[in-house]
């Protein structure tokens, strides 16, 4: 099938070419679909809208597919880096090994934030959740570096996505800390990415402090596996804000605030305070559930459900097997509530007539408690897991002709024409 007619009253409309890819998956191409007939399309949440074609990632929500530039995403958590995805996402192609080793001395070389930030991120009241703290920064980030454009600023410096991601992990860390300890702790040239940032969060001022073998593992995987997911709410933030032309900071920063909300990115702070919620009211997970099902209690069990994934979320399978191996033998209660639940939801009827599976949000709040992060930093960590995504997507959104201004329509359903009517006689 490449073209489909769409037809009413037995008279042919318009004829639509039918977009096929890489995977067989279809889509039917409407572009000129108002100017051929006058209609336009109303998908409330986008449910079925593609929005744009991409050679990121591919998700296949009904199998649990889930592949970054076609590489199986179990495959590169276990062979690969972060810094290594990173690379990978915005280039299209795994590093030499020579162009890693000079891509990470790039990242490690721009860490340094200026001092205006830093004081900047002290102004903000203590009590300002760090994903707020962080857009409000990233929004400003611009100012500091005048003409970094897309592949190089001025005079040879860093690109726009050099300097977010090498500086996004320092900026979050002092986040936190400028409001808790006020100890900042500057980023090490001889460190990885992951045991770089975990010194930055938790090295005390005298030093001292090296993160467990174990802990810089869980991290990075972490990081990598939430490194892009397709056209996501935030990813979609991204790419409209970018659209405008507005500079890549400030697109950014809107990523930051999209992914903040409880729904999307934020649900990983909420799944903890929900597991500790359970725990507190004696573990009785059974009644939670009652509660998730109940319509008319608002009450959603917090990392559970996903618009695409019908079927268990790759991500959270491979997470869950990282936090057992990293608590397991420890008996960790947060760990053991989880897996209760998780198995009393999927027998309940409820959960499988919707595909209602544990999404990535489930388990990573339990292993960054493990690691020690407070939980108002665990969508700080989805953030920086996500910048690579957001970056190559920017990207491919503003090197692609086609792109376009991102401007929605809506179907009028308010009052008719009416009068105007004077104050006096209202
Ligand atoms: N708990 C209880 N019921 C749920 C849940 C849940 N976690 N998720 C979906 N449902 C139910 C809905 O009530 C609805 O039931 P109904 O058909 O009887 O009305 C049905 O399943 C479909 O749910 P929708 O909200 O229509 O699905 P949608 O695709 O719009 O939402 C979402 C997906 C927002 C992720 C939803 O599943 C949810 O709220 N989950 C909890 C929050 C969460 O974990 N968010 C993180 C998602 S992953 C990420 O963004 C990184």
């Amino acid at each position: 099938m490449d073209r489909v007619t769409i037809r009413a009253q037995d008279e042919d409309l318009v004829e639509v070419p039918v977009i096929t890819g890489t995977e067989g998956e279809q889509a039917l191409g409407i572009a000129h679909l108002r100017k051929a007939t006058g209609l336009v399309t109303l998908d409330p949440g986008y449910g079925n809208t593609a929005e744009a074609s991409s050679a990121i990632t591919f998700i296949n929500g009904e199998d649990g597919i889930l592949r970054y530039r076609g590489y199986p995403v179990d495959q590169l958590v276990e062979h690969s880096s972060f810094l290594e995805v990173c690379f990978l996402l915005d280039q299209g192609e795994l590093p030499s090994p020579c162009r890693l080793t000079e891509f990470e001395q790039e990242i490690r070389g721009n860490a340094s934030l200026p001092e205006g930030l830093m004081t900047l991120l002290e102004a903000i009241p203590a009590s300002t959740h760090p994903m707020q703290k962080l857009a409000a920064v990233v929004a400003v980030m611009g100012s500091y570096y005048p003409g970094a454009g897309g592949s190089a600023g001025p005079e040879g410096g860093p690109a726009e996505s050099t300097i977010l991601l090498a500086k996004l992990p320092v900026l979050a860390a002092w986040s936190y800390r400028s409001g808790t300890d006020g100890v900042y702790i500057a980023p090490r040239s001889d460190l990885g990415y992951a045991s770089n940032f975990l010194n930055m969060m938790f090295a005390p001022q005298d030093g001292g402090f090296e993160a467990p073998e174990a802990h810089i593992r869980a991290l990075e995987a972490l990081l990598l596996l939430h490194a892009d997911h397709g056209q996501n709410l935030s990813t979609s933030a991204v790419r409209l804000v970018g659209s405008s032309r507005a500079e890549l900071f400030s697109a950014i920063s809107a990523g930051i605030l999209a992914l903040s909300g409880p729904l999307h990115g934020g649900a990983n702070q909420r799944v903890v305070e929900m597991l500790e919620e359970i725990l507190a009211a004696g573990g009785d997970t059974r009644s939670f559930i009652e509660r998730a099902k109940d319509r008319s209690d608002p009450f959603r069990l917090m990392g559970f459900g996903h618009r695409v994934y019908k079927n268990y979320d790759p991500r959270a399978e491979l997470i869950k097997q990282h936090a057992k191996d990293l608590l397991r033998e420890r008996g960790n209660p947060l760990l053991e509530t989880a897996l209760r639940l998780e198995t009393e939801a999927l027998e309940d009827e409820f959960f499988i007539q919707r595909g209602i599976y544990p999404n990535v949000d489930f388990y990573s709040g339990i292993i960054y408690r493990a690691i020690g992060f407070p939980s108002k930093m665990f969508t700080v960590l989805f953030a920086l897991g996500r910048l690579p995504g957001w970056l190559a997507q920017w990207r491919e959104m503003i090197d692609d002709p086609y792109s376009r201004i991102k401007r929605p329509r809506s179907i009028y359903l308010g009052f008719p024409r009416r009068d105007f009517v004077p104050i006096e006689e209202r």
